[in-house]
């Protein structure tokens, strides 16, 4: 079954401790944090004392999407501010590699992500490091943009990758999902769905989130 990661990016940030629990009871797998830092792209959010006191909110998995340069120079911030995943992007390290390997060195989760132009092969060598992708179905950012047709053939191509090299690989899609578009994506391959004005833009965001789990 795919799984539902609600981004908090279009949640109501005076009442975020509330926003998380509603997401939580709603079914939500990942709670998906979005980082970032007005450089590698052009927004500012929040950063590690915002997860932390989100923190307790919920016990569920901590989704960290990092748009920010420089992201080894905050790895372990993010870890102890309690991320169970850190993706971050292949645009943004020089030496991805030793990104990957730094995450994975605190025991968490590593994933890294692909904008829309950035081609599959740029992870070629680093694929069996991974737990998941994250492909980028808009350009990332903002919420509420809609979402980038072609991915829908990058994200089948990377899906027959993991299978024919027998990896254990998430495929995270995030960007313009829609109750009306999920199904079709899911099928693309994604396992992991993020969706944040979708969910945080509806009247009743349990309810909204129980509708993306049952797509
Ligand atoms: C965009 C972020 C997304 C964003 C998705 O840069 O990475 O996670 O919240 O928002 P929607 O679902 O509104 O496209
Ligand atoms: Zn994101």
């Amino acid at each position: 079954m795919v799984k539902i990661a609600p981004s908090i990016l279009s949640a109501d940030f005076s009442k975020l401790g509330s926003e998380v629990e509603a997401i939580d009871r709603g079914g939500a797998d990942y709670i998906h944090i979005d980082v970032m830092d007005g450089h590698f792209v052009p927004n500012i959010t929040f950063g590690p004392p915002v997860i932390k006191c989100i923190r307790k909110s919920t016990d569920k998995v901590f989704d960290v999407h990092l748009m920010i340069e420089n992201p080894d120079l905050y790895i372990e911030d993010f870890v102890k501010a309690g991320a169970d995943i850190i993706t971050v992007h292949q645009e943004s390290s020089n030496h991805l590699h030793r990104t990957i390997q730094l995450i994975k060195s605190y025991g968490v989760k590593a994933g890294v992500s692909l904008n829309p132009a950035t081609p599959l092969e740029t992870i070629e060598y680093v694929l069996d490091e991974l737990d998941m992708v994250l492909v980028m179905s808009v350009n990332p950012g903002f919420g509420g943009q809609s979402f980038i047709p072609q991915m829908k053939d990058k994200i089948r191509k990377l899906s027959v990758i993991i299978a024919e090299r027998g990896l254990e690989v998430e495929i995270e899609v995030d960007g313009g999902i829609k109750l009306d578009n999920a199904r079709e994506i899911a099928d693309c391959g994604a396992d992991v769905l993020v969706a944040g004005s979708a969910i945080f833009g509806a009247e009743d965001v349990v309810e909204e989130t129980r509708k993306f789990k049952n797509i």
